[in-house]
């Protein structure tokens, strides 16, 4: 929208979250609470997006790096929430059209609720329309006072009267406002409170002094508006996003044994059929196929995985690929930069790094391969450890199709196994096997005869 700017307030310390990270920098459901609120305004596709940034300023606006048409201001003192407002005048002074304010730490705020916020306010050619909610515990909010059912002023928890306190309509700190009488009205906001504060919602009995016209939206589900200011709220946050992004998870088509213990980011994606066992995260930019087994205690993090594959328990993948069919775990773990190709079985206790797994490629128990690649239908035998790292550098280990490894062999790199060559079990493989050959890398075995006896003998004397 053309004459559509919305302002983010971000400068606060967030004090009640007892953190060093900035309060905004904390994630919900794999997503920051700023980049939630970020979506959102981005959504209404306002001419403008600009943050009001302060405490941890540097690491907030880092975090959004990404989003290059974000402007900040810097409020170098937290003043209060007029204060913030007032720091944007620079860049919005004189500008026509509307504000929509929201709060940095109000992640829950649906699109919708904007968009009905700037419906009523549009309706009513208000200078300002402040979404409010119905809390039946409002403490710690700004109560709604009217008169004659229309409002005239917001009054902060610290400021009330006891009849005040009772008041259960609050402010959500989310508004509509008109530019053209803002920043004037602003400079007229005081500091004559309990806390000594610039407080934006003062703006409301300003106007109604200057006769201008002021709106409420009421929102329904009142939850969208909940602000988080400690760690308590941004557990009781995440739980309800975390239930949202369960719900559609299971709308499309998805099997959550148990939704309460099942850990979903909100940008991942799960393909139908797939069953999800309890306890499960999978975090980060991951997609998951259709028809997949995914088993308890698994984690998988900016990973995809195709169709059909089954990730058995206490698995973790990290930064890879896996492709339809496969199988991995227990207990493995996949690190990032590796590939587990169609139908290949990972096993228990089973490290990858940077490895490549070809198509129906086996490695069943117990081994650690790193900067590999391993061919279509390999076997590699349990207890098969690739040393890619002689203490400076690391090098690669390139293993053909069809290859047998036997078990508990060394394979030093940098080494090739070219197709079909078969490796002695126990062997230290230190030069490479040609197509075809056997390699035994091992001190041949000698059997002593009668020695028991002869030992036995021995000590008897
Ligand atoms: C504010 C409202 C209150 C409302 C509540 C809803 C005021 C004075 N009170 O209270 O009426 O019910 O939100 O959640 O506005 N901020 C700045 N600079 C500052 C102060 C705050 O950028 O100097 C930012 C904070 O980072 C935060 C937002 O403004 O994102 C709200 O500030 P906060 O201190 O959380 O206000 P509340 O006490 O929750
Ligand atoms: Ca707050």
């Amino acid at each position: 929208m053309n004459d559509l700017h919305v302002v983010v307030l971000a400068a606060g310390k967030g004090t009640r979250m007892k953190s060093d990270l900035p309060k905004v920098l904390h994630k919900i459901c794999g997503l920051t609470i700023i980049e939630r609120v970020i979506r959102t305004a981005a959504a209404l596709q306002p001419a403008s997006i600009t943050m009001v940034v302060g405490h941890g300023a540097g690491e907030v606006k880092r975090s959004l790096a990404k989003r290059t048409r974000l402007q900040f201001v810097t409020q170098e003192q937290q003043l209060g929430t007029g204060h913030a407002l007032l720091q944007t005048r620079p860049l919005l002074e004189g500008k026509s059209g509307t504000v929509v304010l929201l709060s940095g730490d109000a992640p829950l705020l649906s699109v919708d609720s904007v968009k009905a916020l700037l419906a009523t306010h549009q309706e009513a050619a208000a200078a300002a329309t402040v979404i409010t909610a119905t809390f039946p515990r409002p403490f710690g909010y700004g109560r709604i006072v009217r008169t004659s059912g229309k409002i005239s002023k917001i009054v902060e928890e610290r400021d009330t009267t006891a009849a005040q306190k009772a008041i259960t309509e609050i402010n959500s700190g989310i508004y509509a406002f008109d530019l053209a009488p803002l920043f004037a009205a602003l400079d007229s906001i005081g500091t004559a409170n309990k806390q000594g504060e610039y407080y934006l919602p003062d703006l409301i009995a300003i106007y109604r002094k200057q006769k201008r016209a002021i709106a409420t939206w009421t929102v329904q589900r009142a939850d969208e508006i909940r602000g988080i200011n400690s760690r308590a709220e941004l557990g009781e946050v995440t739980t309800m996003v975390r239930q949202q992004k369960n719900e559609e998870l299971m709308a499309a088509g998805v099997t959550l044994i148990d939704p309460a213990t099942t850990y979903v980011d909100a940008d991942v994606v799960v393909g139908p059929d797939t069953v999800i066992y309890p306890c499960v995260f999978l975090e980060g930019n991951t997609r998951i196929g259709g028809a997949c087994e995914i088993h308890s205690g698994a984690r998988i993090v900016n990973s995809t995985i195709g169709d059909r594959v089954c990730v058995r328990n206490h698995t973790v993948v990290t930064d890879s690929t896996v492709e339809a069919g496969a199988v991995l775990g227990p207990f493995a773990h996949i690190r990032p930069g590796s590939k587990v190709g169609e139908d290949a079985h990972i096993g228990n206790f089973v490290e990858l790094k940077k490895t490549d797994i070809g198509k129906g490629a086996k490695a069943n128990h117990l081994a650690y391969l790193g900067d590999a690649t391993i061919g279509p239908k390999t076997n590699v035998g349990a207890g098969t450890i690739t040393c890619n790292y002689d203490g400076e550098k690391k090098h690669q280990t390139v293993i053909g199709a069809g290859v047998f490894v036997g078990s508990n062999s060394t394979l030093v790199a940098p080494l090739t196994l070219a197709d079909g060559s078969y490796i002695a079990a126990g062997s230290a493989v230190t030069t490479d096997v040609p197509a075809g050959a056997l390699a035994i890398g091992r001190a041949r075995q000698e059997n002593k005869d009668g020695w028991v006896a002869k030992r036995q003998a021995g000590k008897a004397k």
